[in-house]
C-alpha cells in the first residue's frame, strides 16, 4: 500500500469494536504447546505477521499446526520431539518469536540458525545469549543471525540486567531442559504470560516475585487456549475515544492482566474517562469491555515499575500527552530505543512534525502538551506501533497526516485500517 492519508475524525464518533487476540499470549500458545504433548485448540489467535512467524518456525521444527476455520490446532511434539531444520528459521520482524524460541532451541540436541528482517537484525540478542551460554548452550552471535547449538542444560540463578518479559521467558523455557531448577530474579516485574502458561501445561514453577523458579520437565501437557483481545491493540482506539470531540469508543473483550494495564492507570491519572465493564475471566486471564469518552487530559510523570506495564503503549501515550494540558515526563524507558524502531527518537520526530514541543532524553521524553496538533507527513520507521499511533494522531489533528508505510500495521493488526474507517469523516 502506498502512503495513507488520515483525515481529522468526524465529530460525535460512537464506535464499538473488537481487536485481534493478544500477540504475547498467541506466541506463547503456539510455541509452548509445540513442546507439550497432545493436541491444543487455540481460539482467537492473533492474526498478525509476528504470530505467523512463530507458527512458521515451529512447523520448520516438525510441529504440525493446522488452521480449522477460526481455530488453530497444535499437535505438540513434546519437549524433546522437535526435528532439526535444514534451513534457518526466519523470525521476520518478531522479537518475541526470536527470544522465546531461542530458549527452546537451547535445549535441543541440534543446531539452529535464526534470521530476521532488517529491523529485527538490529535488535540486541546478547541479553538472551548470555544466560543461554551460562546454561551450557553454544550461541554464536549477539545479533541475528544467531546460531544455537543446544543440548542438556544446567539450572542457573540469573538476574537479567533489563526488565524484559522476552528475556525472562527465554530463560524460563530453557529451564525446562535444565538438570536442576533455574531461578530468575526480575529487576522489575514484566508480563507474566509465560509463567501462567508453564503452570497450565503442568510444569513445576514457583512464582514468588521477584523470584521465579522453574524445575526441569520431561513432559508438558498441551492445553486449549482462548486468547483475549490485545490491550496493546485496544490502546489506539481507547486513546481515540479520549481525544476526539464528543466521542465514545467501546472495545470488547480486552485482556486485563495486571502486567499489561499500565496505560489505563496512567490515563486515569491524566483525567481520562474510562469505564471497565463486564469484568470476567477468559482462558485463565482477566478480561473486560472498555469504554472511553472525550476527556480533558492533563500531563503526568511516569517511570520506574510502571514502564514495563505499558512498554508497547509508549507511542500512543505520547500522542495523548501531546494533547494533554501541561507537561508529561516519561523516564526509565531506554528500552523503547531497542524496539521495532527507536521509539524515543521516532516519536519525538513525529510529534515535532505535528507542531508539538518535545524534548528527547536518553531514557524517555518530556512532552509539553496542550497545543493542537497540526498535520504533516509522518514516518513509521518500519514499526507497526508507530503506524497505528500516527493514525490516531491524524484523527485528532487539525489538518490530517500522511503515513508512509501503512502495511506495517499487519505485524500485529492486519485489519487496523479497515477499523479506522469507522472514525472517518
Ligand atoms: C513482549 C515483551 C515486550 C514487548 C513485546 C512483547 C512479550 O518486550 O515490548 O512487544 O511478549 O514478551 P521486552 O520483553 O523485550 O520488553
Amino acid at each position: 500500500m502506498p502512503a495513507i492519508e488520515v483525515r481529522p475524525a468526524r465529530k460525535g464518533v460512537n464506535v464499538t469494536l473488537t481487536v485481534p487476540g493478544d500477540k504475547s499470549i498467541s506466541h506463547r500458545a503456539i510455541l509452548m504447546n509445540s513442546i507439550a504433548s497432545g493436541r491444543a485448540e487455540i481460539r482467537n489467535l492473533g492474526p498478525g505477521a509476528d504470530v505467523m512467524s512463530s507458527i512458521g518456525c515451529m512447523r520448520q521444527l516438525g510441529v504440525a499446526i493446522e488452521q480449522q476455520g477460526e481455530t488453530f490446532v497444535v499437535h505438540g511434539a513434546g519437549p524433546r520431539g522437535l526435528r532439526e531444520s535444514s534451513a534457518p528459521l526466519d523470525c521476520g520482524n518478531s522479537g518475541t518469536t526470536t527470544r522465546l524460541i531461542a530458549g527452546i532451541l537451547a535445549g535441543q540436541p541440534f543446531a539452529t540458525t535464526l534470521t530476521g528482517d532488517a529491523s529485527l537484525s538490529r535488535r540486541p540478542m546478547r541479553r538472551i545469549a548470555t544466560p543461554l551460554r551460562q546454561m551450557g548452550a553454544e550461541v554464536e552471535g549477539d545479533t541475528l543471525p544467531l546460531t544455537i547449538r543446544g543440548g542438556q542444560l544446567h539450572g542457573i540463578e540469573y538476574q537479567p540486567e533489563v526488565a524484559s518479559a522476552q528475556v525472562k521467558s527465554c530463560v524460563l523455557l530453557a529451564a525446562v531442559y535444565g538438570d536442576g531448577p533455574t531461578v530468575l530474579t526480575e529487576p522489575v516485574a514484566t508480563r507474566d504470560h509465560t509463567e501462567r502458561l508453564l503452570s497450565a501445561l503442568g510444569a513445576r514453577i514457583q512464582n514468588e516475585p521477584p523470584r521465579i523458579t522453574v524445575w526441569p520437565a520431561s513432559e508438558l501437557r498441551a492445553v486449549d487456549i482462548e486468547v483475549p483481545g490485545d490491550m496493546s491493540s485496544a490502546a489506539y482506539w481507547l486513546v481515540a475515544g479520549l481525544l476526539l470531540p464528543d466521542a465514545s469508543v467501546t472495545v470488547r473483550n480486552v485482556g486485563m492482566n495486571e502486567s499489561r494495564t499500565g496505560l489505563l492507570d496512567v490515563l486515569g491519572e491524566m483525567g481520562a474517562r474510562i469505564e471497565v465493564l463486564d469484568q470476567r475471566e477468559v482462558g485463565g486471564e482477566p478480561v473486560a469491555d472498555l469504554r472511553t469518552s472525550t476527556s480533558e487530559l492533563r500531563g503526568v510523570s511516569l517511570g520506574g515499575a510502571m514502564i514495563p506495564r505499558l512498554i508497547d503503549e509508549g507511542p500512543i501515550l505520547a500522542v495523548a500527552a501531546a494533547l494533554a494540558d501541561g507537561t508529561t515526563s516519561i523516564r526509565d524507558a531506554a528500552e523503547l530505543r531497542v524496539k521495532e524502531s527507536d521509539r524515543i527518537g521516532a516519536v519525538a520526530a513525529g510529534l515535532k512534525t505535528l507542531g508539538a514541543e518535545v524534548e528527547e532524553l536518553p531514557d524517555g521524553l518530556i512532552i509539553h502538551g496542550g497545543k493542537p496538533l497540526g498535520g504533516g507527513a509522518l514516518q513509521t520507521m518500519g514499526d507497526h506501533r508507530l503506524a497505528m499511533a500516527w493514525a490516531i494522531a491524524g484523527l485528532a489533528s487539525q489538518e490530517g497526516v500522511s503515513i508512509d508505510d501503512p502495511d506495517i500495521a499487519s505485524i500485529s493488526y492486519p485489519d487496523f485500517w479497515d477499523d479506522l474507517e469507522r472514525f472517518a469523516a
